[in-house]
């Protein structure tokens, strides 16, 4: 086929997928009533900024033609594929709107990607492996800079020349996300907020049952959240569960499933020194403590469900405990949240003799080889990564900055006080093996998610699981095996 004919159709299937993502139709959705009910909530909460947003993400984006990327009349136009979890969409187009009003000469144009990052993962190597120019700014996760380092610029050299326009140089950011978006010697993304698991929990519930503090162990949380939904399906709530958190087979369970394995002292899946650690007691133990809550103190559902799953249920006032991202603080404060005031977030439980652990997560800011104005787009990405815009992001949508010094700031702090409070959570928390087995880690991911669901599902049992993943994983890396 010629490559004319090659690029249409890629452009074509691209903007397919975009409609699909903007409808929801790119994630997986849960499977039982009560997810999917609460997924509708979700969707219609956002619909309001995903319409809006539409427009300039593939309507008059010219996501159909390769030239016109990177003018519009008179303006330079640079596309931002960002993420829209939640309210991300709308605060990134906030940030937008204020550096076009510094710069007129400009248009940000946001394109909106699937919410589950494995989707996301599968558009952006679309655009790469096509070394297409639509997009110039990437949103990426924090497990990424290893697995993308070659299709991102490095944006060392734009820091410093932008650095002092925007406030902000790599010493201002927490030095070990400056050290993980490092490859080879180049920064290939900025880090833009920073994420760590965290536990959701009702603190009127806690009240009307008699409970003085969040759970500190596990088996105290499984006591607790059957209790609590014991009493509250007695009271009519049919639809109340006890806990509600990430299970469906994506890069989420490996986060949820990683936090269990490690708060029960059972490593990291694949040790920072590359040795695969998963095949051991303790992690069979963690896993066995998770799937027995399925379909006890968690509806069947949760297999299938992602975050907004979760927080759609928690925000209907039908969950007592949920397990989440910092994200889901503020919207479940906002005006049409049933739970807002009455909640609060505390570290994720531990494990029999281990200690409560949060997966590490978080997005940067890259920007592609392949952009036709790879200059603005990397002052662009040095704006949108400043302290003006993380400021903003996180006074309003709970996003937890990447510079050290806002968790220090007042309104920040006021607005968000578990980032004080909890500044040792997101600290300490737990770092995937992204670095370890990249460029391999999205496959690593994979297998650790496939098996573990298996477990979750009953379709097999954890200590196979744990000893199907550390033969495939020998397979895929060639690391050693041992123990955490
Ligand atoms: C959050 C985290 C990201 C992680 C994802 C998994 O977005 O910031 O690092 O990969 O959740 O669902």
């Amino acid at each position: 086929m010629k490559r004319s004919k090659l690029a249409v159709l890629m452009s074509l299937l691209l903007m397919a997928m975009m409609i699909l993502a903007a409808c929801g139709g790119g994630d997986d959705t849960p499977t039982d009533g009560d997810a999917s009910t609460g997924d509708d909530a979700a969707m219609t909460e956002d619909d309001g900024a995903m319409t809006e947003d539409d427009g300039a993400a593939t309507e008059d984006d010219g996501a159909a033609t390769e030239d016109d990327g990177a003018m519009s009349g008179d303006k330079q136009v640079i596309t931002v594929a960002s993420g829209a979890v939640g309210a991300e969409l709308e605060l990134a187009q906030n940030a937008a709107a204020m550096f076009e009003e510094m710069h007129p000469d400009v248009e940000i144009r946001l394109l909106d990607s699937p919410d589950l990052a494995d989707d996301r993962l599968g558009l952006y190597l679309q655009y790469f492996e096509t070394q297409s120019s639509e997009v110039d700014v990437y949103q990426i996760d924090t497990i990424w800079p290893g697995d993308l380092a070659e299709h991102l610029i490095d944006l060392g050299p734009a820091l410093e020349e932008y650095g002092e326009t925007y406030n902000i140089s790599r010493d201002d950011f927490f030095p070990a996300m400056v050290e993980n978006n490092t490859v080879d010697g180049a920064l290939v993304a900025l880090p833009w907020f920073t994420d760590a698991g965290l536990l959701y929990y009702r603190t009127d519930l806690m009240e009307k049952y008699g409970y003085d503090a969040p759970p500190a162990t596990w088996d105290e949380l499984t006591e607790m959240a059957q209790t609590i939904q014991d009493g509250e399906r007695e009271e009519g709530n049919q639809d109340f569960s006890g806990y509600v958190w990430q299970g469906n087979a994506y890069e989420g369970l490996t986060c949820d499933a990683l936090e269990w394995i490690a708060s029960f002292g059972g490593g990291t899946i694949v040790s920072p020194e590359g040795v695969i650690t998963i095949n051991n007691d303790n992690a069979v133990a963690a896993l066995e403590t998770a799937a027995g809550w399925v379909g006890t103190i968690s509806p069947d559902g949760v297999v299938g469900m992602a975050e907004e799953d979760a927080r759609s249920i928690w925000q209907a006032g039908n969950a007592a405990f949920m397990r989440n991202w910092p994200y889901a603080y503020s919207l479940g404060n906002a005006d049409d949240s049933a739970v807002a005031g009455l909640f609060d977030v505390s570290p994720l439980p531990a494990g029999p003799g281990g200690s409560p652990a949060a997966a590490l997560g978080g997005w940067q800011l890259a920007v592609s080889k392949y952009s036709q104005n790879p200059d603005l787009a990397s002052e662009v990405a040095v704006f949108l990564a400043g302290p003006e815009v993380q400021k903003m992001r996180a006074i309003d949508g709970s996003l937890n900055p990447t510079i050290e010094a806002l968790y220090e700031d007042a309104d920040v702090l006021e607005a968000n006080p578990f980032f004080g409070s909890l500044f040792d959570v997101f600290a300490n928390a737990v770092a995937r093996p992204s670095t370890a087995t990249a460029p391999n880690y999205a496959e690593t991911s994979r297998i650790f998610f496939t098996n573990v669901h298996e477990v979750l599902t009953g379709d097999t049992d954890a200590q196979t699981a744990v000893e199907n993943i550390e033969l495939d994983l020998e397979d895929l890396t060639g690391f050693e095996v041992g123990q955490p």
